[in-house]
C-alpha cells in the first residue's frame, strides 16, 4: 500500500507551535555524526527556509486577510521547523566545515536526483551542475587542508570523492545562457516536480548561506573562493529555477510545497540511523500532512480546483543519501567539457563562434581566480593538492596528475578561434 499523503493524519495546526525549550534542540557531536544525518539536517533547513520565504512572498501578493492570517500560522510552523533543523549544528563546527556538508549535499544528491529523473531534459540540467557542485567541494576542500588543518574526509566520510570536476573558474558564464526551458506542469511527471522543487530549494540556501558567511574567513583567499563560488550558486538558482513551470498559481506552488515537505520528510524518516533526528523527521511530517490539508483546502476554496488532482495518491519512491561515487565518474566522463548555450548544454567545442561566454570569461578572471589560487596555495605549502580519489585516479587522464588548468585552456579555446 502507498503512502497517500492526503488520506494520511497529521496534527491539528493548533497543536503545531512548540516551545522554546523544545526547540532549543540537542546539538549533534561533530566527531560522530553520520556524514548523510549532516547532510540531511543542512538539506532539510534548506527545504523550511525555502518554505518560509515563499509564504512570505505570498503574503505580500494578496489583499485577502483571512488568507494572510492562515499563512502566517502555517509559515511560524515553518519558521519552528527551520529553528529545529538548523539548530541541530554545533557550533564547534567552521563555516568552513559545514561548507565542506553543504557541497556533499549538491554532490550527493543531485547525482540521486539525475538517477531517477524520468524527464531527460531536467536530468541533463541536473548532470550539467552536478559537475560543479562537485568542483567547489574540492576547492573549499583544499581550501579546510590549509586552514586548520582538518582533513575534509573526516566530515563526508569514505562516501563521496574530492576531486577535480569541471573546473570553477570555466563555470562563470554569461547571465543569459543561465536560463532553461521550464517543464508543462499539465504534463510534468509528480516526480519531476518534486525533483525540481527539491533542488530549488537546496541550491538556494547554498547561495543564501554563502551571500552570507563568505565574509567569514580571515584570509582574502578564502574570501575570495566564497564570493567566486557564491556567484555560481546564483548561477545554479537560475539554471534550476527556471525548469518549474511558471503558469502555477500561487495557491497550486503553495500546494507542490507542503506536498515536497511530506515526500522529503517521509523518506529521510525511512532511512534516518539517529533516533533524535529520525524524532524530528517524524514529527515533521505529522505537521506537513496538515499543511498539505490546509493549503488544499485554500486551493479549493479560492480556485474550485480539487487538490487530488495535483497530489498523487501515492508517494514516489523515497528521495536517499547515499554514495555515488560511480555515477558521479561516469558523467564526469562524459559531460566535464560541456557548456551552455541559451537552453541548451553543448560540449566545448561546440559551442558558438565568438561566444559571449568567452568575454565574461575574460572580465571575470582578470587579475586571478581564487578558485585556482587555493590550489596553487595549497600545492605551494604542501607539495601537492588534496584528493579523496576512492575508485582510483582520476577517470580523465588530463586531471590525474597537476590541478586544473582550466583557465590556460580556456584562453586556448578562445584563441584558437581567432
Ligand atoms: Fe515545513
Ligand atoms: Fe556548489
Ligand atoms: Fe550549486
Ligand atoms: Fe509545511
Amino acid at each position: 500500500m502507498g503512502f497517500n499523503p492526503l488520506k494520511e493524519k497529521g496534527i491539528p495546526i493548533e497543536k503545531q507551535l512548540l516551545s522554546w525549550s523544545e526547540l532549543n534542540v540537542r546539538p549533534y557531536d561533530k566527531n560522530k555524526v553520520h556524514p548523510y544525518t549532516r547532510t540531511r539536517i543542512i538539506f532539510m533547513n534548506g527545504i523550511e527556509v525555502e518554505v518560509a520565504m515563499f509564504g512570505h512572498q505570498f503574503h505580500r501578493h494578496t489583499d485577502d486577510m483571512e488568507l494572510k492570517r492562515k499563512l502566517a500560522l502555517t509559515r511560524r510552523v515553518e519558521q519552528q521547523q527551520q529553528k529545529a533543523i538548523n539548530w541541530l549544528i554545533p557550533a564547534n563546527e567552521s563555516g568552513l566545515e559545514v561548507t565542506i556538508g553543504y557541497e556533499q549535499v549538491a554532490v550527493d544528491l543531485t547525482a540521486f536526483l539525475a538517477q531517477t529523473e524520468p524527464d531527460p531534459y531536467v536530468k541533463a540540467a541536473l548532470d550539467f551542475a552536478l559537475l560543479e557542485d562537485f568542483d567547489h567541494l574540492y576547492r573549499y576542500s583544499n581550501l579546510l587542508t590549509i586552514t586548520n588543518g582538518k582533513m575534509p574526509d573526516e566530515i563526508t566520510g569514505p562516501y563521496t570523492e574530492i576531486t577535480v570536476g569541471r573546473p570553477t573558474v570555466l563555470e562563470h558564464r554569461h547571465p543569459f545562457d543561465e536560463i532553461r526551458k521550464h517543464y508543462d506542469a499539465k504534463k510534468a511527471d509528480p516526480l519531476t516536480k518534486l525533483h525540481v522543487h527539491t533542488i530549488i530549494a537546496a541550491e538556494q540556501q547554498t547561495m543564501n548561506f554563502y551571500m552570507n558567511i563568505g565574509n567569514r574567513p580571515g584570509q582574502m583567499l578564502g574570501r575570495g573562493l566564497y564570493l567566486e563560488i557564491a556567484q555560481i550558486e546564483e548561477q545554479h538558482v537560475t539554471h534550476y529555477g527556471s525548469l518549474a513551470d511558471p503558469r502555477a498559481t500561487w495557491f497550486e506552488m503553495l500546494l507542490e510545497h507542503e506536498l515536497n515537505e511530506c515526500w522529503l520528510y517521509w523518506s529521510l524518516m525511512q532511512e534516518e540511523p539517529d533516533s533524535y533526528v529520525k524524532g524530528i523527521w517524524e514529527r515533521h511530517l505529522g505537521m506537513e500532512l496538515e499543511h498539505l490539508k490546509i493549503a488544499g483546502e485554500l486551493l479549493k476554496k479560492h480556485e474550485k480546483k480539487d487538490p487530488a488532482e495535483f497530489v498523487p495518491s501515492s508517494l514516489p519512491d523515497p528521495l536517499s543519501f547515499h554514495s555515488n561515487v560511480d555515477y558521479v565518474r561516469k558523467i564526469m566522463e562524459e559531460q566535464t567539457d560541456y557548456n551552455a548555450h541559451e537552453t541548451n548544454f553543448v560540449p566545448a567545442d561546440k559551442m558558438p563562434e565568438g561566444s559571449r561566454y568567452f568575454m565574461y570569461q575574460d572580465v571575470f578572471n582578470a587579475g586571478g581566480t581564487p578558485s585556482e589560487m587555493v590550489i596553487e596555495e595549497r600545492i605551494r605549502q604542501k607539495g601537492s593538492d588534496y584528493r579523496q580519489e576512492l575508485s582510483g585516479p582520476h577517470p580523465l587522464e588530463k586531471f590525474r596528475t597537476t590541478p586544473s588548468k582550466g583557465k590556460k585552456k580556456a584562453r586556448r579555446q578562445e584563441e584558437s578561434r581567432v
